[in-house]
């Protein structure tokens, strides 16, 4: 690609794509967001089901080509598996990868069951590091293209009682940091996505303590003031202009500022505002 054609390029138009995650909520709306901007997509997700519907939703639409795929992104040989096929899949080199499949873990330190934290990692960062890995040395020989890891405000936010999923995020954003430093000049884009609360299916496979389940549905309907559908659209743009962080909402922004400005009173705050929530 030329050097012109490097600064006009945008990685979300025409993109031959792969999204983690896409059976459903953010991955779902990535997927579509993709195939509305001309693009194709292999849908991957572990329900071999809901990347079905995905990628027939996405045909029956007739905007574009969406290929369903079944992987668990935790596993090492069917991540190299995905990055070996897709090319052949989509007709050419992948572009555009977004590594966004997740689960949520939650509870206090000490009671969240070790199982439990290394579920969290397995999914939230090896399915990350995988990707990476496996597309990052393609994406850098094409010489464009893009990659968007899914993280989360709580990468930053340090909510109690997220322990694991917040260590699983933060570190997520410091493999998108490290990987945007080493692709500078290749003409390969990264992105860091930090929602808070997006309404989607998260939930229902949460591994939660049975007393946080109803507080944690209402807290999600009650703070949720956007859809998967704007994040998407808003990050895929975030990625055009060559975003690294994309706080896409309001209070994620407030939370970014406040940490970042005012470290130990954030700290306290949080702190603060938990012991009166537990009283
Ligand atoms: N919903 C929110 O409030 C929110 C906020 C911040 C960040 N996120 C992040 O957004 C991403 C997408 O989550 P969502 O809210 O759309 O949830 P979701 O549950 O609606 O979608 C997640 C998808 O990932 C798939 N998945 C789970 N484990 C997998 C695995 N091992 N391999 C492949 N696919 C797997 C699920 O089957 C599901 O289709 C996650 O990384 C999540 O942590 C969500």
């Amino acid at each position: 690609m030329s050097q012109v054609k490097r600064k006009t390029f945008k990685p979300s138009e025409g993109a031959a794509a792969v999204v983690t995650g896409a059976g459903s909520g953010i991955g779902r709306s990535f997927a579509y967001e993709i195939v509305r901007r001309g693009g194709s997509v292999i849908c991957a997700d572990i329900d071999a089901e809901r990347a079905e519907e995905t990628a027939r939703t996405l045909s029956e639409l007739g905007e574009g080509r969406a290929i369903a795929y079944t992987c668990d992104v935790g596993s090492e040989k069917q991540m190299a598996a995905l990055a070996e096929e897709a090319e052949s899949l989509l007709g050419r080199p992948v572009t555009l990868v977004i590594n966004n499949a997740g689960v949520g873990v939650g509870g206090p330190i000490g009671e969240v069951p070790l199982k439990d934290w290394r579920w969290c990692l397995k999914v939230n960062l090896w399915g990350v590091i995988h990707g990476c890995h496996f597309f990052a040395p393609k994406l850098r020989e094409l010489g464009y293209g893009g990659i968007i890891n899914v993280a989360s405000a709580a990468g930053f936010g340090a909510a109690p009682e997220m322990s694991a999923y917040n260590v699983t995020k933060s570190a997520v954003l410091s493999l998108s940091e490290t990987l945007a430093a080493e692709l500078t000049g290749t003409g390969v884009h990264v992105s860091a996505l930090c929602p808070t609360v997006v309404p989607t299916n998260i939930l229902d496979k949460a591994r939660l303590p049975e007393n946080r389940s109803d507080f944690a549905s209402a807290a999600m309907s009650k703070l949720a003031f956007t859809t998967s559908d704007e994040v998407a659209r808003k990050t895929l743009d975030a990625l055009d202009r060559k975003q690294l962080y994309v706080v896409p909402q309001f209070d994620g922004r407030i939370m970014w500022r406040f940490k970042r400005y005012a470290p130990r009173l954030y700290a306290r705050t949080l702190g603060e505002a938990y012991r009166l929530a537990a009283n």
